[in-house]
């Protein structure tokens, strides 16, 4: 019979993590990424130990967001492959470090394979993991949440990002749909890029889904991209709903 070694390790290092948060939304371009490194930011600035996985494998774009020159990093090797620590308590681990950045033309099964090799070696020493994810229910999003499944489906819980536009949040809903058929409970539901979320409460009621927080356009955002300083600050006050979650997640 066939096995997979990579399985192994896979299973030991997410067993590791105590939740794991991915960030998914069925249409591209609504700020999955940007999420992700502002609830990474503000997480480590809570003082929860936080790692930051882009899992975005044809194009990820964390390494951009938070100004970490993929070119001068020699990750080290330790037990795996030991994330790079951007500032104290957050850990990030991309493709970019093996790639340079350089867009990979693989699909289907090198995607699976390029996921389960992160994952592999990747040595987390971390409490929450929050993962970038490509738009819509990718190669990357269901290989995750399959090899999730093989650990503990509560470990992990999907945050799922929507627009303010009545597409965006349509989608939304059958996202919401899809992932409680796969067994996983969402985290809950981030307007992003959104003047209210009020307009989704009705939804949040019948879908039995918690709205954590609605984060506004950011005027300045294309400048500081590259500051994790100037994001944190820009970030902190939209994320409380989402960090008083993952806090009583992790405490429990
Ligand atoms: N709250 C915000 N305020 C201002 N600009 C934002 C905000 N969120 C995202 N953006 C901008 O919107 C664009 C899309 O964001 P981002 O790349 O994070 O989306 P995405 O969902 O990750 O896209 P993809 O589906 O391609 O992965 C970027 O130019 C980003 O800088
Ligand atoms: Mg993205």
């Amino acid at each position: 019979m066939h096995r997979d070694y990579r399985l192994f390790a896979i299973h030991s290092r997410l067993s590791s993590l105590k939740l794991v948060v991915p960030i998914i939304s069925p249409k591209g371009g609504v700020g999955k990424s940007t999420v992700s490194a502002m609830l990474s930011l503000a997480l480590t600035d809570r003082g929860i130990s936080t790692g930051l996985l882009d899992l975005d494998i044809t194009n990820p774009a964390l390494h951009i967001i938070l100004g970490i020159n993929i070119h001068s990093i020699k990750l080290e090797e330790v037990k795996g492959i030991k994330p790079f620590r951007p500032l104290e308590g957050l850990e990030f681990m991309s493709i970019a470090f093996f790639t340079r950045g350089a867009i990979l033309p693989v699909r289907g099964s090198g995607i699976v394979n390029i996921v389960r090799d992160l994952l592999a070696i990747t040595n987390w020493n971390s409490t929450v993991l929050v993962v970038d994810t490509p738009p819509g229910f990718s190669d990357e999003v269901f290989e995750l949440l399959l090899l999730l499944h093989t650990v503990n489906p509560h470990v992990a819980k999907p945050l799922i990002i929507t627009g303010q536009s009545v597409l965006s949040f349509a989608s939304t809903k059958q996202l919401l749909n899809l992932i409680r058929r796969e067994r996983f409970e969402p985290l809950g539901v981030l307007c992003n890029m959104c003047s209210s979320a009020k307009f989704l409460q009705e939804t949040a009621e019948a879908y039995n889904v918690e709205i954590l927080g609605c984060v506004p356009f950011i005027q300045n955002f294309e400048e500081i991209i590259g500051d994790a300083k100037a994001i944190l600050k820009s970030a902190r006050p939209y994320f409380n709903g989402v960090i008083d979650k993952i806090l009583s997640i992790v405490k429990a």
